[in-house]
């Protein structure tokens, strides 16, 4: 498959958004940034449609997917009831990285948006170049980040084409995404929201609109089935594996020093801070100052894709603050670990 290649600007902004929509209302798929990551989309009311997003991502369909608007009204069309605590957040952080679950009204959308779940999350992003395609296409969208499945999400254009060209019908290019990372998904049936995935809305954030919240994510990080079923994939994982390094500089450079005494290349991805006092070595990354957390965000899947251009045949990466945009780079981040800690404080 061809894929058809737009980049906006001023002149071409509004016939592009004509172009994108029509392929989407046609059943194809269309890539586009959204402030979090790009998304690759379909018509979430078509069912051909959607079975090309699992296909094209190679993604298991017992993951549902995010059904983008442009518009609240358009909520109606698929959602039984819109929760009291739902109405709140969507006020606070709507257009914006947040999607809400939501009871989903049987018959609307195509079932495998929602992978036979009674439920839907619901999202309407906050970056003028979604909007606009949304609001011209004027469908629900239904729209996972455009990652080849298990690979980390992309945050540019070029990060879409090097996983799916050849594979959708369209990529809408945008520039670097703002947050860097997916949106917070919390789950609104419950008596108590659930965080089901912390992202670019914190729980402190949300907390201070509907009150305490159930953080699923940190407490079943584990389990045999979460209810987000994605959260029970590798995920985020660049090609060499990776293992979190928990202790002080020396112990740090110590893990890296014997694992090059091994043979193995050492890609390191620390802050610019651990950066300054480590070794310099070849394929070292820095994610920013820890002083700045959202640029931590920012920059990770960026830096976690690059090491699959260098040969590196391991990565060893700083943990970071759990607060704040910092508990969704640690989720990440251990799930490009799959878990894999290297801890100082077990060392005999
Ligand atoms: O920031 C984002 O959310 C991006 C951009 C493109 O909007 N989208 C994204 O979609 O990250 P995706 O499909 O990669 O992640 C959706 C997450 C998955 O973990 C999925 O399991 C969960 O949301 N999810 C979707 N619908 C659900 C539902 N009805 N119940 C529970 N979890 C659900
Ligand atoms: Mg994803």
């Amino acid at each position: 498959m061809e894929t058809k290649i737009w980049h906006i600007t001023k002149e071409n902004e509004i016939q592009t958004y004509l172009e994108a929509a029509k392929l989407l209302q046609a059943g194809e798929t269309v890539a586009f940034p959204t402030e979090t990551v790009y998304g690759i989309g379909a018509d979430a009311t078509n069912e051909q449609a959607v079975a090309k997003i699992y296909e094209a991502k190679g993604r298991p369909s017992d993951n549902p997917l995010i059904v983008h608007i442009a518009d609240q009204s358009q909520i109606h069309e698929f959602v039984k009831e819109i929760p009291s605590n739902a109405k709140k957040l969507m006020r606070e952080f709507w257009p914006g990285p947040l999607t809400i679950i939501l009871p989903l009204q049987p018959g609307r959308l195509a079932t495998n948006v929602t992978a036979g779940l009674d439920s839907v999350g619901v999202r309407m992003p906050e970056h003028p170049i979604a909007l606009g395609l949304l609001a011209v296409a004027g469908i629900p969208v239904a729209a996972p980040s455009a990652n080849r499945s298990g690979k980390p999400s992309p945050t540019s254009g070029e990060h879409v084409e090097e996983d799916l060209s050849g594979r959708i019908a369209g990529i809408v290019f945008g520039g670097k995404t703002g947050v860097g990372l997916e949106s917070t998904v919390i789950d609104c049936t419950l008596e108590t929201p659930a965080i089901l995935r912390p992202g670019g809305v914190s729980q402190e954030k949300i907390e201070a609109v509907i009150g305490p919240v159930i953080s699923e994510a940190k407490e079943v990080a584990q389990q045999e089935a979460p209810r987000s079923p994605g959260m029970k994939y590798t995920h985020y994982a660049p090609k060499a594996p990776v293992a979190i390094i928990e202790g002080d500089t020396a112990f740090f450079q110590k893990q890296i020093d014997l694992a090059e005494k091994r043979g193995e290349i050492v890609g390191v991805l620390v802050s610019d801070e651990l950066e300054e006092q480590l070794r310099k070595s070849d394929y070292m990354m820095g994610l920013g100052s820890k002083a700045y957390p959202g640029e931590i965000a920012y920059r990770l899947y960026d830096r976690l894709r690059h090491f699959d251009h260098t040969p590196v045949t391991l990565i060893y990466a700083e943990p970071f603050a759990k607060i704040g945009i910092g508990e969704a780079v640690m989720n990440r981040l251990d799930k490009a670990a799959g878990g894999h800690y290297i801890k100082q404080s077990e060392e005999s």
